[in-house]
């Protein structure tokens, strides 16, 4: 079974060509990220009309890659939400245009159902009930996944999304957009234990987050100090990754003890982050849950993740009609 995945909700315009819902044959990426870069941020329309310069060589280039024709192919997946409007139209449009064209059945994917399901591209990939955390620029969230399609909701920031916390933390630090890997780098060679970021929300008894009171940590201690360069630079990346990864790692065992989980998967672009690899790794084995990590290139946006989630919908009977709308804040899941 072939499923053709198209992804333009945020700044990627991507593209993939997936079998049996495991495997990418081909996976083409065209990030927008330096076009962004200059303002700090996605500026919408420029990621819209940039889709639409991308998305027609991009789709191409991963039939080709694939080795596959349009005719060749069961489905035709795309993100129709949540994400950015102009740019979810696009690849929606396309989409629905390849669908009618070809005669083929359109699937239209959650974004974050997407992320939750990249990890089935990899060699060692978990069978539902598992506990999916979804960490990205757009969302942190944690769902109990007991099969395909079904999502429950445990846990959400009540503010910024970890991976807008990093982005707003190394704009206030002058680091480049997004903020994740230069933040990841720097931290390396930093001291987790040098400056005391707080940890919010800490009963027991909540599952949510909230990082805005961590962004303002940072801005105060940049007011009070300055902007830090060198070792106390790679000190403070340090300690705010050090509060991210601790507060992210610990609500998600609390989740996992309450339901009984005993699968756990990271995803999503912040998912690619070091330490938080790392400190979900040493809590899930202390816990006795299997951790899986989608390699980084599956953490973040891409086209196979949308095709596999499409697959799965499609296999359980999902059909989109061609006038199908995009949804900018389709939640998943109860
Ligand atoms: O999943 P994604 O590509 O797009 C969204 O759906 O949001 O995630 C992008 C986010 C950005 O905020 C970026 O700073 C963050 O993922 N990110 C990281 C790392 N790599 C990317 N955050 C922390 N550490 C990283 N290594
Ligand atoms: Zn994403």
């Amino acid at each position: 079974m072939l499923c053709l995945g198209i992804e333009t909700s945020c700044d990627e315009t991507a593209a993939s060509v997936v079998e049996d819902g495991r495997v990418a044959l081909s996976d083409v990426v065209s990030t927008q990220i330096d076009i962004h870069r200059r303002w700090g941020g996605v500026i919408p329309e420029l990621a819209s009309r940039n889709h639409l310069l991308q998305v027609m060589p991009v789709i191409d280039e991963a039939l080709s890659r694939a080795g596959k024709t349009l005719e060749q192919l069961d489905c035709i997946a795309v993100t129709s939400g949540p994400g950015l409007q102009g740019a979810l139209l696009v690849g929606l449009q396309v989409a629905k245009s390849l669908a009618l064209a070809a005669g083929k059945p359109l699937v239209g994917v959650n974004h974050l159902e997407g992320h939750l399901l990249a990890i089935r591209l990899a060699a060692d990939a978990p069978e539902p009930p598992f506990l999916g955390l979804v960490v990205s620029g757009g969302h942190t969230t944690l769902y109990e996944v007991p099969a395909f399609g079904t999502y429950r909701r445990l846990g959400t920031t009540r503010d910024d999304a970890a991976g807008e916390a990093y982005d707003k933390v190394a704009r206030l630090l002058g680091l480049s957009y997004p903020g994740g890997q230069p933040i990841d780098e720097l931290a390396q060679r930093g001291d987790p234990k040098a400056i005391r970021f707080p940890r919010a929300l800490r009963g027991d008894d909540i599952l949510d987050w909230s990082f805005s009171g961590l962004k303002t940590a940072v801005l105060q201690h940049v007011q009070a100090h300055g902007v830090p360069t060198g070792q106390a630079l790679a000190d403070l990346c340090a300690s705010f990754q050090e509060a991210v990864a601790d507060a992210l790692t610990k609500k998600v065992m609390l989740g996992a003890k309450k339901v009984g989980a005993t699968q756990l998967v990271l995803c999503g672009g912040v998912a690619a982050n070091s330490r938080l690899r790392s400190l979900a790794q040493e809590r899930a084995e202390a816990a006795g849950l299997t951790l899986f990590l989608p390699p980084k290139r599956l953490c973040t946006d891409n086209g196979a993740m949308i095709a596999v989630a499409g697959t799965e919908a499609f296999k359980r009977g999902v059909r989109s009609e061609l006038s199908l709308n995009s949804d900018p804040s389709w939640r998943l899941g109860a």
